[in-house]
């Protein structure tokens, strides 16, 4: 058997054959597919890269891992976004895909396989699934009367609305009235209670558990499982007139994994819980397919308290940010700034401060202070441990081997419960120790240090090798630099084997690079980092262009660039701190109509307070943008 390990080229990609009679046991992990009315979000990147953290985890841990993303293509939503686009919804669907590959291999998704619900054999796997659950007697039709949320693309109750809307989506709902198919889910209420009942893992975090347990005990209603009018999707194989309802069609791709089902661990958002946790098992019952063995429903990351998405206007690029801060530091602030099913902030001040402090000032200053030391004095050989150490030595060098020794275990522990974040805190303690040692041990002032290099060469080793799943880009730049057969993403996750006295390292070279603080100045607001081409109307409107007159304008104290401007937008009036002061002087500007953002979140530039923003050519002198015309302040513009 073959099995494929890795990574981001194919060049890349490692080989390694397992005998037959040492077959792998099979670990299927899967992420929501997602709507491609967008790109990839914060959001969208944090499941892929949780997911991807685990998929690689049970990869080290030498299980045989099929890990399945995708896209759900069958929306309205879909329907929708090509029209905005000026687009045929095929080739709009196309080019999305395309898009999301691109990101997710930016983002070093170790992916087995990329599911979108327009292919052919997904649509084969619907019609059979859909023949199943008709042949259980599940299917029937009946009359639906009630309201829809297009962007949950699912019926909501009255009762669940606040203020007439969506309170996810923030949209009124539709009222739809329909003759169509439903599908018998309250038969499978008693069986899913028992289900959930029997099997604690089956929904995880407990308190999700009981959200979803509660709600199935209290009734489960059957289900409209097709709607009409719609030329976009799966038709229903029983009658042509209508096509299957998005959820319905979108839960089958995860039997695309064939041979690996039953899934060991759907990842998803707790916005989309009670779709896995009841519909999609009461579907698998009725088909007759085995349930999948849990559900791990994580936290949002917010942007203040507010859910971050593409449709609220308020989601940064991952891939900018990537390209921005590193994937290191992307990947590494997702996973361990949100707790275990909890919401969280997102900022990319946080993100500096976490890598910054963490990563750099923790791991990468432990492995680059050792390499370094090995480096400078023994011309990058591991040198042999002392035969015989100081007694308080002794006891540090056998504390820091047992710590290295208990470490994959100790984060393996974690990860296997699926607590990421509580594993990287795990390697933090760790590397944390490891600085302490070395500072206790001081080798730069002792000649007998063989010892304290020799452990800290080996602590690095595992620290490689447990820090994979994270950061893989790091990973192998730690391995590189250790000098080390074979590539790490191949490496058994609790590997016994040391470093030997002799080994030769390669030059050391930092592996975090602190994030300035004027990087994370360079765009404060998230608008600013999407890409062309992917804003609707409606985001274009969140920007609030305006004309403002320009009442008085100043230089900002201790700044060459920053001018702060005080603009009249008729009803009000706001403070513009503005990177023109090369350019303009203070004078040149009092009584200027300029165009203005208005929808950007305030930010402080050198501590002083930028309530909107001016608009300026992006060229090597930047020039305002004016008006032809006098026009009275406020006048919006489109
Ligand atoms: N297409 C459905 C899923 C079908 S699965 C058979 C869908 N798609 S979605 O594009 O809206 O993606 C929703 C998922 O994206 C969430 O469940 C979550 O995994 C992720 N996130 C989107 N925004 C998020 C945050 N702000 N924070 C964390 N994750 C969130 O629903």
């Amino acid at each position: 058997m073959v099995v494929t390990v890795d990574d981001k080229t194919k060049a890349k990609k490692v080989k390694r054959h397992i005998p037959s009679s040492k077959k792998k046991k099979k670990f299927y992990i899967t992420t929501p597919i997602y709507y491609i009315n967008s790109t990839p979000t914060i959001g969208s990147s944090y499941t892929t890269i949780l997911a991807d953290a685990i998929a690689r985890f049970w990869r080290l841990k030498g299980k045989d891992v099929f890990f399945l993303t995708g896209l759900d293509e069958n929306s309205v939503k879909t329907i929708k976004a090509a029209e905005q686009a000026k687009k045929n919804t095929k080739q709009y669907a196309d080019e999305m895909a395309e898009k999301w590959k691109a990101t997710w291999s930016d983002l070093r998704i170790s992916n087995s396989d990329f599911i979108r619900t327009t292919e052919a054999r997904h649509r084969k796997n619907v019609e059979k699934f859909f023949s199943l659950v008709c042949k259980s007697g599940d299917i029937y039709k009946g009359k639906y009367s009630g309201l829809y949320c297009e962007g949950c693309e699912a019926f909501v109750l009255e009762s669940e609305l606040v203020n007439g809307c969506c309170a996810i989506h923030n949209k009124p709902p539709k009222k739809i009235e329909e003759e169509n198919y439903f599908f018998r889910l309250s038969k499978y209420r008693k069986k899913l209670v028992e289900h959930i009942e029997k099997n604690p893992d089956f929904i995880q975090p407990e308190k999700r558990r009981h959200e979803i347990l509660n709600f199935a005990k209290s009734g489960l209603n059957d289900i409209s499982i097709s709607r009409t009018g719609i030329s976009w999707g799966i038709p229903l194989p029983t009658d042509k007139t209508q096509v299957i309802w998005v959820w319905f069609d979108a839960l089958i791709n995860y039997l695309i994994a064939g041979r690996y089902w039953p899934a060991d661990l759907h990842i998803v958002g707790k916005d989309i819980l009670r779709f896995h946790a009841l519909i999609w098992p009461a579907m698998l019952l009725s088909a007759k397919h085995k349930l999948p063995k849990s559900i791990l429903a994580h936290g949002f990351f917010t942007d203040e308290g507010r859910k971050i998405s593409k449709s609220l206007g308020n989601s940064a690029d991952p891939a900018h940010l990537a390209h921005k801060y590193s994937l290191n530091a992307l990947r590494y602030y997702l996973l361990i700034n949100l707790p275990y099913g909890e919401d969280g902030d997102f900022s990319e001040r946080a993100l500096a401060t976490r890598f910054n402090n963490e990563l750099v000032a923790n791991i990468g200053n432990f492995i680059h202070r050792t390499l370094s030391f090995i480096h400078a004095q023994y011309g990058g050989v591991v040198p042999a441990p002392e035969k015989k150490l100081e007694k308080n030595s002794e006891k540090r060098s056998k504390e820091l081997q047992e710590k290295t020794n208990n470490l994959a275990g100790d984060v393996g522990a974690e990860l296997e419960n699926n607590r990421v974040d509580r594993a990287l805190k795990k390697i933090l303690e760790f590397s944390g120790a490891c600085n302490q040692y070395f500072q206790s041990e001081r080798p730069w002032s002792n000649k007998r240090n063989g010892s304290c290099l020799y452990n800290c060469a080996n602590a690095i080793k595992s620290l490689a090798i447990v820090l994979e799943p994270f950061i893989p880009d790091a990973s192998e730049k730690i391995w590189e630099q250790l000098n080390l057969k074979g590539s790490v993403h191949a490496q058994a996750w609790d590997s016994p084997e040391k470093i030997k006295a002799g080994h030769k390292l390669n030059k050391p070279e930092i592996v975090f690079k602190k994030i300035e603080e004027e990087k994370v100045k360079e765009s404060g607001n998230a608008i600013n980092v999407m890409k062309l081409g992917e804003l609707s109307i409606v985001d274009f409107e969140k920007l609030g262009l305006k004309i403002g007159k320009v009442v008085s304008c100043e230089r900002i104290k201790d700044s060459s660039k920053l001018l702060k401007l005080m603009i009249d937008l008729g009803t009000e009036k706001r403070q513009c701190v503005a990177g023109i002061a090369q350019y303009y002087k203070p004078e040149e500007l009092s009584g200027k109509n300029i165009v203005v953002v208005t929808g950007l979140k305030p930010v402080k530039l050198m501590g002083v307070e930028s309530q909107c923003m001016l608009l300026a050519t992006d060229s090597e002198i930047p020039v305002l943008l004016t008006v032809e015309k006098d026009v009275k302040p406020g006048t919006k513009v489109r």
